[in-house]
């Protein structure tokens, strides 16, 4: 059989076409296509609620203090080894610290802290899209899982990855737009046709795009229908500490899969993007959760970890995960931190609750109480697509066609603005 360089055709010119020229294009990712738009809009009241990202009370970024602190105590320690590799499994006290946040083990006795470290393996990876890549990657190579569950609606990129791993891909109904809340029922119904080895992605919390999550019972019934099914859950904790401000609350439904008895295995991709302000730094970890205390089943899974990220990009960047270390590392820094992250859950509750009192004082059409119940950066606020683009081409408001905002996009100065607009839409 020919090469594909063979049969392409020859232009007048004499030149061939493109090896590249049969690719077709692909998707384009939707929040930074909004983002993208918005930025091309001129008109001056234009509102972006659709990047998932942290803004300040003027709209802007915010580099949290305690990252700031972290970074000059970094840069005045003038290390020369600073620039050096890390190694392939990424830096082992950063990893252990971001397990502890994960999973508790600081506040447990030290000989069950021991006992349940070790059923942990640990890798850094390029934020938490790389956790739930490597993850994908892990699983579908040494477990090849007949199908993965994913959330519908969940957050786009889960489809991107798992599709990229070549595993089928089912939904479970995540959200019931008559209660605008989490879609319980469905969800317990559809997983229970799952069959034995599939995976299934639960967003710990905060769920990305509907701010719906389950409650303590839920998530206790899900437990237990993974265990009696054998699925192999998979949480994305990407908002631990930004959706609620308290890290333990946000960890919750993790640490109960954790403590699970028959034990669970199961990953976890952490991310640091937010709850750090760290976005470009690429800062996350990904722990595989074994049932057995086993030297040799926990050797061989990092092994396998660590090749397969040495074959994609030998090792995660380093710059970010020194900072997240420096400050949990450190009491007084740590302090700050938790600061930082009720300074960010706070102003997105307030947010929340300026936006509901705007459409209640405008009388706008519906019940916006979800707004209030949903947590974290996003609210599926509950337009129609063709709300979305009406209010996008009349009022210069960005959100996704799913009608997904960020409520971090709205601040003292624009949320009557927003208001007014969704009230226009919905009349
Ligand atoms: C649900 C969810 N998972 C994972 C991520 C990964 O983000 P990052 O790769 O920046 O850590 C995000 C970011 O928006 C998210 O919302």
């Amino acid at each position: 059989m020919g090469s594909i360089s063979d049969t392409l055709a020859i232009k007048e010119n004499g030149v061939r076409d493109s090896l590249f020229s049969r690719l077709s294009p692909t998707p384009a990712d939707e929040p930074f296509a909004v983002n993208g738009a918005y930025i091309q809009d001129t008109y001056p009241d234009k509102v972006n609620l659709g990047i998932g990202v942290y803004r300040t009370s003027d709209g802007s970024p915010w580099p949290l203090r305690v990252v700031e602190e972290a970074e000059k105590q970094l840069y005045q320690a003038s290390d020369v080894s600073r620039h050096e590799y890390l190694t392939i499994q990424g830096d082992r006290e950063f990893l252990r610290l971001a397990s502890n946040l994960v999973f508790g083990f600081d506040q447990e006795k030290q000989a069950q802290a021991e006992e349940n470290k070790s059923r942990v393996v640990s890798i850094q990876t390029v934020s938490g899209t790389g956790a739930n890549r490597l993850g994908a990657e892990l699983l579908t190579r040494n477990l090849r899982p007949g199908c993965v569950w994913v959330p519908d609606p969940t957050w786009a990129n889960h489809h991107t990855i798992w599709e990229l791993a070549g595993v089928e891909r089912k939904s479970y109904p995540y959200y019931d737009s008559a209660t605008k809340s989490f879609d319980f029922e469905g969800t317990f119904r559809t997983l229970s046709s799952a069959n034995t080895n599939d995976v299934v992605i639960l967003h710990a919390c905060a769920h990305n795009p509907t701010g719906a999550d389950p409650t303590k019972e839920q998530w206790k019934m899900l437990a237990e229908l993974c265990k009696t099914k054998g699925l192999i859950p998979f949480f994305d904790l990407a908002y631990q500490g930004f959706a609620s401000g308290n890290l333990e609350q946000d960890a919750w439904a993790i640490r109960y899969f954790f403590n699970y008895n028959p034990r669970l295995e199961f990953c976890v991709a952490q991310s640091f993007s937010k709850n750090f302000g760290l976005y470009g730094q690429r800062v996350g970890a990904l722990h595989v959760v074994t049932s057995t205390i086993s030297e040799e089943v926990s050797q061989n899974l990092l092994s396998n970890l660590c090749h397969l990220v040495r074959g994609e990009y030998s090792m995660a960047p380093r710059g970010g995960s020194e900072i997240v270390r420096t400050v949990l590392g450190n009491e007084t820094l740590k302090e700050k931190w938790y600061e930082d992250l009720v300074t960010m859950s706070e102003r997105i509750r307030q947010m929340r609750q300026a936006l509901f009192d705007e459409l209640i004082r405008l009388q706008t059409p519906g019940d916006w109480t979800h707004i209030l119940k949903q947590i974290g950066m996003f609210t599926y606020v509950g337009l129609s697509e063709e709300q979305v683009s009406k209010i996008r081409s009349k009022h210069h408001i960005y959100m996704l066609k799913s009608g997904r905002i960020s409520i971090s996009g709205l601040n003292e100065s624009n949320v009557k603005y927003v208001a007014k607009g969704i009230d226009d839409v919905v009349r």
